[in-house]
């Protein structure tokens, strides 16, 4: 069985936390952690079933307050990868109480970015159960990933993972 590959940044807070809850949930061996800071698209082909981890940080929205994130630099590599036959799924990393308007806008940033490439976009999760004002993570009626809520929500975090990675074990035929 190939290994995943779950690809996250920023490294040390609560991205990297969901990167190993998610790591713990499938089990030893079953996946690799990648920090994206320094990675770059050898890293990237090994996989055929990926997880992007990331949060979103700008006060306004991601586009304008920030070009220099880890992810901002991953991407650039975009183009030079083989997405045929390749499964990604997305979680975010987000605050819905002092960010209602933005609320894991990220998954819609990074979407834009895959959504032109061969790959095969899965783990879209219901907005239920999520309170929020608006959010660009969210794509005919659903986040475009898992969105999480450690600032305010760390206690849901656990199921929140697992009931999604039950459904990520089929959609990536896994
Ligand atoms: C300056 C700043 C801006 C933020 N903007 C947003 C935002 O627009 N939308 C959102 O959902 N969360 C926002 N957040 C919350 C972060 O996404 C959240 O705290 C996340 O867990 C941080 O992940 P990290 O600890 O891995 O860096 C922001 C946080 C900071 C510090």
């Amino acid at each position: 069985m190939s290994k995943i590959g779950i690809f996250y940044g920023p490294e040390l807070g609560s991205v990297e936390k969901v990167a190993r809850v998610i790591e713990s949930k499938f089990g030893a061996g079953k996946v690799e952690l990648v920090a994206v800071k320094n990675a770059n698209e050898a890293a990237l082909q090994q996989f055929d079933k990926l997880i992007f981890g990331m949060s979103t940080i700008g006060k306004t929205n991601w586009d304008s307050e920030h070009k220099d994130t880890d992810w901002d630099v991953f991407v650039t590599h975009f183009d030079k990868v083989n997405w045929g036959g390749k499964k990604v799924a997305m979680y975010g990393l987000g605050d819905h109480v002092q960010y209602p308007q933005h609320f894991v806008d990220a998954l819609g940033w990074m979407y834009e970015r895959l959504e032109n490439t061969a790959a095969e976009l899965v783990g879209f999760c219901s907005t239920d159960g999520y309170t929020y004002e608006e959010s660009e993570g969210i794509k005919d009626g659903q986040f475009l990933g898992l969105p999480v809520d450690e600032d305010n929500e760390s206690d849901k975090t656990d199921v929140r993972v697992e009931n999604w990675i039950n459904r990520l074990i089929n959609e990536f035929g896994y």
